[in-house]
């Protein structure tokens, strides 16, 4: 086996929470005058949610306070959240697999609801380590949250795999030493280590 861990973006990736991260900014973008479509979205995934929030005001001819951005920034947060669902049951099975096949799993995300996510979904139980948007000071493209995950399961980065759906997850991946296994349509800036249509692919392709 080329790994001994496997470090899973969590947005995009374990569960389709892309679709409501797009659904709670477009009224933020709406309420702004800001243009927002899915060219837009993507520049948004893997990027934490202050960041995000400034590229989308960024299409917007008003200027904001830090009082209004944060007010912005809340009331996505509750949009998103009471739009949250289940996690699918192959992506649980493939979990499944690749921890009976003895690797250790975590989960690197640059989300500040990752905690709430994975104990909604309840998937806490598959994850030896997680590490998210409130441990970190870098958010993706910076490898920050990918070489932490690594150390709390204590393996070398060259010994984990990323598995992303964004393009600032694969440049994470790469800046932190570790190959990338891309989920999804998503463009890259460049070849990933795989390339597969989602998670559930994962034990077929590496095991
Ligand atoms: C990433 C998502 O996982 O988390 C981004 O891909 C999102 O789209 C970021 O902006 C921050 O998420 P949250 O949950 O902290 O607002
Ligand atoms: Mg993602």
């Amino acid at each position: 086996m080329k790994y001994k861990g496997i470090i899973f973006d969590l947005d995009g990736v374990l569960c389709s929470t892309d679709r409501f991260h797009f659904e709670a900014w477009k009224q933020t973008a709406e309420e702004v005058g800001a243009p927002f479509d899915e060219t837009i979205n993507m520049k948004l995934r893997g990027v934490s949610r202050m960041e995000s929030l400034e590229i989308i005001l960024s299409g917007s001819s008003k200027t904001f306070t830090d009082a209004e951005k944060e007010r912005l920034a809340t009331e996505k947060n509750d949009r998103y959240r009471k739009l949250l669902a289940q996690m699918s049951p192959a992506v649980r099975d493939a979990l499944t697999a690749l921890h009976n096949a003895g690797l250790k799993l975590a989960v690197g995300s640059s989300s500040k609801n990752a905690a709430y996510i994975l104990e909604r979904l309840d998937a806490n139980r598959y994850f030896d380590a997680v590490c998210d948007g409130t441990m970190i000071a870098h958010s993706k493209p910076d490898p920050e949250v990918f070489t932490k995950a690594a150390a709390m399961v204590g393996l070398a980065p060259a010994d984990c795999l990323v598995v992303e759906d964004a393009a600032a997850g694969l440049e994470a991946a790469r800046a932190g030493g570790m190959d990338c296994a891309i989920v999804g349509t998503a463009p890259m800036p460049f070849e990933p280590t795989y390339h597969m249509q989602d998670v559930t692919k994962l034990p077929g392709t590496i095991l």
